[in-house]
């Protein structure tokens, strides 16, 4: 029989949609288990239940650390990692300034190998499981962030950017070149272990209508990959994609008319939605992913969870690093309430964890797989310590429900409430490589 290790703690898991069902849709117990053998969730219950009908299996107990998935971030940039935080910029100025020269660097195999593992050890100490990142126009840049992924174990979501137009010298591919590597890749790298390849065209802008069709024509030849490229984060992004293309009904017109737009397509930020644009992803069932430190790091605007969800559109959450200002899931909660309070609808503390779990995993269509407690998933976990700081210690201490003391650390906490990361049922701890 395959070893068994029950660990003990409260555990939160989501038996359905906050946004739906509100509170309702969690689970919380206060002496809970979970029971894991090779890497997969096999229980969830009790402790004293599990204990006594799992005699042999080894235990770990996490005390007063409250047990819940891994966070899985759904838009991020690892080649960004060196540039977070940089600052006095907004989005294509930053663009030029900061990522552009950056991302140049990633053409050396070594450096991206080092950044990819930098990044993927960052966001493991912060609680993150999954991301769903963009690489470099450089093949060899998904290589390294699949590879490292690969040697932590961690199911993870990546793709060659492609850039035909209004990049630099250095950082520009082609359309047939952007087809025939993210091709290459897609085949060396789509459903290896956990890897899954993403086709990913930066956004219109910095691509012809050649490249986009061409993109859309792979995305056709390989329609379970999900597709994932950026739509309507500031003003000035979006008149300039009106000047380019001046046929197109609006942004996302852009990307449908060169077919790339489906249920499996990833849009991130999507801030300023004429309504068409919304009805559209509605009615194709599209994801849109939040970025809340983003957002309000390069000063783009506030994203309309509430009106949104209500659609019935798919949302995930993500720091979109470098752009966004924070590798952790907790601070990008706390962005994404703040926002919501500034347009006047708060998120409750298991929207928001929903959204960083669950929410993330479905917009990745993966929540069969990541992103709960529950049997059958993969044992991607986290124990996350409620009292981290002095600061949250004593808010926590006069916290009336799991839901008042999980949101002091949602929007105080940081790394040093990640008590301990477990991938496929193993602790992370930082790969030597
Ligand atoms: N739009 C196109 N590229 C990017 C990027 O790298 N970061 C952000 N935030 N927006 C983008
Ligand atoms: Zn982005």
């Amino acid at each position: 029989m395959a070893k068994e290790t029950l660990h003990l703690g409260q555990t939160l898991q989501f038996t359905g949609d906050p946004f739906a069902e509100g509170a309702e849709a969690a689970r919380h117990d206060s002496a809970g288990a979970v029971l894991v053998a090779d890497g997969t969730i096999r229980a969830v219950g009790a402790a004293a239940t599990l204990r006594a009908a799992h005699p042999q299996a080894q235990v770990v107990d996490h005390g007063q650390a409250l047990l819940t998935a891994g966070f899985v971030d759904a838009h991020v940039h690892y080649p960004q990692t060196r540039i977070i935080a940089s600052w006095g910029k907004r989005l294509i100025d930053w663009l030029n300034s900061y990522t552009f020269p950056e991302e140049m660097r990633l053409a050396d195999p070594a450096y991206a190998r080092a950044v990819a593992g930098d990044y993927l050890d960052l966001v493991l100490a912060h609680g993150t499981t999954t991301v769903c990142s963009y690489a470099t126009i450089h093949p060899g840049s998904v290589d390294a962030i699949f590879e490292a992924a690969e040697a932590r174990g961690m199911r993870v979501l990546a793709g060659k950017t492609c850039m035909d137009r209004n990049a630099p010298e250095g950082l520009r591919d082609t359309a047939r070149s952007a087809y025939d590597d993210s091709k290459a890749l897609l085949e060396r790298w789509h459903r290896r272990g956990r890897a899954s390849y993403v086709i990913t065209p930066r956004f219109s802008p910095t691509s012809t209508p050649e490249q986009l069709s061409a993109l859309g024509a792979l995305w056709a030849e390989h329609p379970d990959c999900l597709m994932q490229t950026h739509l309507s984060e500031q003003l000035d992004e979006i008149a300039w994609v009106r000047s380019l293309y001046p046929q197109a009904r609006d942004y996302l017109d852009t990307y449908e008319t060169h077919g790339l737009l489906g249920p499996n397509g990833l849009y991130g930020h999507a801030i300023h939605l004429e309504p068409r644009e919304t009805d559209r992803l509605t009615e194709v069932g599209a994801a849109l992913v939040h970025c809340p430190t983003s957002n309000t790091f390069i000063g783009s605007g506030l994203f309309d969870m509430a009106g949104l969800t209500a659609r019935g559109l798919r949302v995930g959450l993500a720091t979109d690093t470098g752009g966004g200002s924070s590798f952790s899931m907790l601070r990008t909660m706390a962005a994404a309430y703040e926002i919501g309070q500034l347009r006047g609808t708060p998120l409750h503390a298991s929207q928001l964890i929903w959204l960083a779990t669950q929410g993330s995993a479905r917009a990745l269509c993966l929540d069969d797989r990541i992103g709960n407690l529950a049997p059958g998933m993969e044992a991607d976990f986290i124990a996350l310590n409620l009292a981290s700081t002095a600061a949250i210690a004593q808010r926590a201490a006069k916290a009336e429900d799991i839901w008042e003391a999980l949101f002091a650390t949602i929007m105080m906490g940081d790394d040093r409430a990640i008590a301990g990361t477990w991938v496929a049922g193993h602790k992370a701890a930082p790969a030597r490589d």
